[in-house]
């Protein structure tokens, strides 16, 4: 009798497990096959739409090969190159700049017109030919510089270029953030998956465990509980000397952690807080090499460096309205699209209308959000450090050319200042002022190098007021 149930219940458990088991096969397998058809796929719809890198690929290879439909028999691929040395400063082929965008122009006007018009457009504007005066006060009253030196080939040329039908590009914008949310979000699928897999195994594991233990009951084995061993905490609180040296421990380094929490109170470094304007200085300093003083240029000779204001972007920005990145960084950080609408918000601030390229007269200025910010109490002066000591702006700023996001590179503390005046030597050759005093310090100290210190820059009242 007993060995029959035994069979029975043998036989009734093999047949739970493989049952398990292949339930969890299955279940995994639903949940894995989705998964890996999410990796198959991405790549698929990377290519099919050809956002990021295709587009950008896409027009130029096509620049060399398509055929000019009215430009006649100019080379489109040299026009290029005469439209970017020549033309490019003032006209877009899609948008409004400084000229009006130029793509199909060579069908607006009769060729023989359009030789004198590039040639030179305000002779052809005095003449009265009502076309240009026409186009002459449409535009603000823009004179076009007058291009003598093009020869009409050259002409043919250009106007090839701008009659070159515009690249088809399906998802013109949005296309690169597509494909950062598209691979994102598969990659958190992948995971998601990978987590449920992970969860069923452990089912699985579980319920195997669950089954052998009812097997291991049905044949009569018997599991030895566990031994009841002295505590180990029992044994700790009864040893004094334990006790003693972990609070002695703990003391010692809660007041370590306390000094240290209390030494970074109002100490800034590293931070880095969300600008109004996302402003790239990695972007301007680094890959476009602007000078850090065309913006901050009272660092020379003031106390403070200051921000620019908004007219000293659009020196630049009246021309730059579209990030194209086209510096040989790679932009990881964020999209071109994200750039370009960062510079819609400088237009937005000083109220330029990049359309009719005027200003309309709505400003809404913008709000950095300070950074450095010395005590009231600590006197600080740039021109002092910049021009005088011939300090460099990284010295103190940190490597500012590499950073995307503008942060507060140093610790600002006091001791930060005075190690800095113990380890410099004082930049004598050059300066009249040093060179006197420099002979008689140097004597007094006995050594030919002075430092800051010796100047007398660590004294209290030189920074404290
Ligand atoms: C200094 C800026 C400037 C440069 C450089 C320049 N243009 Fe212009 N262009 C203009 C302006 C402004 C207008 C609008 C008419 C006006 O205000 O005189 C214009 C108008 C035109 C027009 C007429 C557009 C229309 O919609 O009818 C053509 C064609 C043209 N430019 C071609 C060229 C070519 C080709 C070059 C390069 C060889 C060039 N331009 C360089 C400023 C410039
Ligand atoms: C094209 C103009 C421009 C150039 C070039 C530029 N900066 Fe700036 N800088 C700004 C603007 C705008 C801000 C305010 C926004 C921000 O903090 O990112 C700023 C902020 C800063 C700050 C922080 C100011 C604060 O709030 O405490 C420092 C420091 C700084 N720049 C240093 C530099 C150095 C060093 C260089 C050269 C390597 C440089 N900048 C080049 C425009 C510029
Ligand atoms: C000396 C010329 C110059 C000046 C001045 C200048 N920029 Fe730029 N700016 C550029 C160039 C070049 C680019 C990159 C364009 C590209 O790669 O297509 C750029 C890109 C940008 C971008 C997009 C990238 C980014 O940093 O987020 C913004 C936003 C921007 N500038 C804002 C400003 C602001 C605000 C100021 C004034 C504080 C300013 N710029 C001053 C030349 C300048
Ligand atoms: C000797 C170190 C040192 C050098 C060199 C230095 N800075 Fe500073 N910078 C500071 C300190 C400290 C502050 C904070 C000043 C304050 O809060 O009063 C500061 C603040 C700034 C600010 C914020 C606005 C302001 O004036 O308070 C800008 C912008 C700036 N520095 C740019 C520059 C540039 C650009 C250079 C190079 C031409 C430069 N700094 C060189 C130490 C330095
Ligand atoms: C990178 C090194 C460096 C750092 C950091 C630095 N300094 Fe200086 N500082 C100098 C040098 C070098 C001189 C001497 C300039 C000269 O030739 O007069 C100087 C001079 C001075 C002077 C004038 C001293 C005199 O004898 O007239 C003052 C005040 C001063 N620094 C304040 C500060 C303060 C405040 C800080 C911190 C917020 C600071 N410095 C950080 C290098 C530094
Ligand atoms: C080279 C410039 C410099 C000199 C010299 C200097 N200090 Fe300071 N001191 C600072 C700066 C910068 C701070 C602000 C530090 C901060 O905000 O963390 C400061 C802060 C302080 C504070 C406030 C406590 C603190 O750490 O924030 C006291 C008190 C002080 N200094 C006393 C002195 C005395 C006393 C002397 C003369 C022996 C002296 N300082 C010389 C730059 C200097």
């Amino acid at each position: 009798m007993s060995i029959i149930i035994f069979n029975m219940k043998k036989v009734g458990n093999h047949t739970s497990i493989s049952r398990i088991l292949l339930f969890c096969l299955a279940v995994s397998l639903t949940f894995s096959l989705p998964s890996f058809a999410q990796e198959k796929s991405s790549p698929g719809t990377m290519t099919a739409p050809a956002p990021g890198d295709a587009t950008t690929v896409a027009p130029t290879a096509g620049a060399e090969t398509a055929a000019a439909p009215s430009g006649g028999a100019g080379d489109a691929a040299k026009g290029k190159e005469l439209f970017n040395t020549n033309c490019a400063s003032c006209h877009k082929l899609d948008a409004r700049s400084t000229g009006p965008a130029l793509r199909g122009v060579a069908d607006k006007h009769d060729r023989q017109w359009m030789y004198k018009w590039i040639h030179n457009s305000s002779e052809l504007i005095k003449s009265g030919d009502p076309e240009a005066v026409k186009l002459f006060t449409e535009n603000n009253n823009v004179t076009m510089t007058a291009f003598p030196q093009l020869s009409e080939a050259d002409i043919d040329n250009i106007l090839a270029y701008t009659s070159e039908v515009a690249p088809k590009v399906e998802t013109p914008t949005g296309g690169q953030v597509a494909q950062g949310g598209g691979s994102g979000a598969s990659e958190t699928l992948i995971l998601g998956a990978l987590a449920l897999v992970l969860v069923v195994l452990i089912v699985m594991l579980v319920l195997v465990n669950k089954t052998l233990r009812k097997v291991a009951a049905a044949n009569g084995v018997v599991y030895p509980e566990k031994a009841p061993g002295i505590s180990v905490w029992k044994a700790y609180a009864k040893n004094q000397f334990l006790v003693l040296v972990t609070a002695i421990l703990l003391l010692l380094a809660s007041s370590y952690f306390l000094y240290g929490w209390l030494m970074q109170v109002g100490v800034d470094q590293d931070y880095a807080p969300v600008q109004p304007i996302h402003f790239s200085h990695k972007i301007h300093a680094g890959d476009n090499g602007i000078d850090c003083k065309y913006c901050h240029s009272a660092a020379r000779v003031s106390k403070n460096s200051g921000i620019p204001s908004l007219n000293v972007c659009m020196n630049c920005h009246k021309n730059i309205a579209e990030f194209t990145g086209d510096k040989d960084s790679v932009y990881v950080d964020h999209s071109k699209e994200f750039y370009t609408a960062e510079i819609q918000k400088l237009y937005n601030a000083t109220g330029w209308d990049k359309t009719t390229q005027k200003y309309t007269g709505k400003t809404s200025p913008v709000k950095w959000v300070r950074i450095h910010n010395l005590p009231d109490f600590v006197y600080f002066n740039h021109s002092q450090h910049v021009s005088v000591a011939g300090v460099e702006c990284q010295k103190c700023h940190g490597p500012v050319e590499t950073f995307e996001v503008m942060k507060q590179f140093s610790p600002l503390t006091m001791g930060w200042c005075v190690n800095c005046h113990r380890e410099t030597d004082v930049k004598v050759e050059g300066n009249a002022y040093y060179e006197k005093i420099h002979s008689e310090l140097a004597k007094k100290f006995g050594k030919q190098k002075l430092t800051a210190a010796d100047m007398g820059a660590t004294e209290c009242g030189k920074c404290h007021y």
